[in-house]
C-alpha cells in the first residue's frame, strides 16, 4: 500500500473521530449523575461510546477512501476483478469485534455486580406503586408520597406494586437505574446518593390512563439533615409544618404553588386556590381544600383531568392534613 493512501485513510479517520467525539461530548444525552451506581453506569456508557467512535472512524475512512478512489468512471462498462474472500482480513474483522464486545460485557458484568451491593447497613425503604402514585415507607413505619434520601449512605429500595394493581417501574434519571414494581413480587434497587438536590421520580412502565402523571420526586439531603428529617417525622428543620407535609407528600410534583417553590403543571395552580374555591362553591375555602385532598374526584377544576390519586385520605394522618389545609389556605392568594 502506498504511503499517501495510508495518510489519506488516517486523515479521514481522524476527521470522523473528531466530529463524532464532539457530538458525543457536547450533546447532553444524559443527566448529571447523582449516585455512585449512576457513575459506574456512565463509565460503561462512555467506555462503549469510545469503542463505537473508534470502529465508526475506521469504517468511515475505508468507505470514503473507496468511494473516492475506486468508483467506476462514467464510461467504464467493464466488470470488476473477480475477488473471492480474503481469509486473513476476515479473521481480523471477526477477532477485533469479538474482543471489543467481550470487553464491554466484562465491564458491564462488573458494574452490575457492584451496583447490587448494598453494604452491611443500608437504609431500607419500601416502595409501593399503585395507579397512579408512589408510596415510600421508612424503617420507623412512616409513609410518604415522595422519597427522601441521605447523601453518602447505601439505600436499598424494596420495590413492589399493590396487590391487584398493575406493573409499574421506578425511575430517577439522575440515578440511572430502572426497576419494575410487580404485584406480589419484591425487586430491589441500591442507590448511594452522591449529591444533594431534588430529582424527579418517574413511572416508566405504561400502566394506564394516569401513567404520564405518575410522578413524585426524590430529595437527597446531607446525612445530618436527613436524620433531622427522619426524627421529625418528615419535617425539615424550619418552615411551617404544613410546608413539610406539602413536600413529604410530593404535592409540588403536580401543582404549582409559589410559596413552596413548586412548579408542577399537571394539576391546578394552587396559587389560585381561593378563586377556584369560589367558583366551585363547595363550602369554605378550608372545606374545599380538604375535600380536594381526601376525595379528589368529588369536584374537578374545569380544564383538568380527574387524575389526582385517591390515596391521600389514607396516607396523610389527620393532624398533618389539618396542617396542610391550613398552610395552603394561609399562603394562597
Ligand atoms: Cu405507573 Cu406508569
Amino acid at each position: 500500500m502506498r504511503r499517501g493512501s495510508i495518510f489519506q485513510l488516517a486523515g479521514i479517520a481522524v476527521v470522523a473521530a473528531t466530529i463524532t467525539s464532539l457530538i458525543a461530548y457536547f450533546v447532553p444525552w444524559l443527566p448529571r449523575p447523582a449516585g455512585k451506581e449512576a457513575d459506574r453506569i456512565h463509565f460503561v456508557y462512555w467506555f462503549t461510546t469510545i469503542i463505537c467512535i473508534a470502529v465508526f472512524s475506521v469504517v468511515a475512512a475505508v468507505l470514503t477512501y473507496s468511494v473516492l478512489h475506486f468508483r467506476a468512471r462514467p464510461d467504464d462498462d467493464s466488470d470488476g476483478p473477480p475477488i473471492h474472500g480474503h481469509t486473513q482480513l476476515e479473521i481480523v474483522w471477526t477477532a477485533i469485534p469479538a474482543v471489543l464486545v467481550t470487553a464491554i460485557s466484562i465491564v458491564s458484568a462488573i458494574v452490575l455486580a457492584q451496583n447490587s451491593k448494598a453494604g452491611a447497613n443500608p437504609l431500607v425503604v419500601k416502595v409501593v406503586a399503585q395507579q397512579f402514585a408512589w408510596q415510600f415507607t421508612y424503617p420507623d413505619g412512616k409513609t410518604y408520597g415522595s422519597l427522601t434520601l441521605p447523601k453518602g449512605r447505601h439505600v436499598k429500595l424494596d420495590i413492589t406494586s399493590k396487590e391487584g394493581d398493575v406493573i409499574h417501574s421506578f425511575w430517577v434519571p439522575e440515578f440511572s437505574q430502572k426497576q419494575d414494581a410487580v404485584p406480589g413480587q419484591h425487586n430491589f434497587l441500591v442507590i448511594t446518593p452522591t449529591r444533594t438536590g431534588t430529582f424527579p421520580v418517574i413511572c416508566t412502565e405504561l400502566c394506564g390512563l394516569g401513567h404520564a402523571l405518575m410522578r413524585s420526586h426524590a430529595t437527597v439531603l446531607e446525612a445530618a439533615a436527613f436524620d433531622t428529617w427522619l426524627k421529625g417525622g418528615g419535617q425539615a428543620a424550619g418552615g411551617p409544618p404544613g410546608l413539610a407535609v406539602f413536600q413529604a407528600q410530593g404535592c409540588g410534583g403536580c401543582h404549582t404553588f409559589k410559596p413552596a417553590n413548586a412548579t408542577g403543571n399537571v394539576g391546578p395552580d394552587l396559587d389560585n386556590l381561593k378563586a377556584d374555591a369560589a367558583k366551585a362553591n363547595r363550602g369554605s375555602v378550608a372545606q374545599y381544600i380538604n375535600e380536594s385532598i381526601v376525595d379528589p374526584g368529588a369536584y374537578v377544576v374545569p380544564g383538568f383531568p380527574n387524575a389526582m390519586p385517591p390515596v391521600y385520605k389514607a396516607q396523610i394522618p389527620p393532624d398533618k392534613l389539618k396542617q396542610l389545609v391550613q398552610y395552603l389556605e394561609e399562603n394562597a392568594k
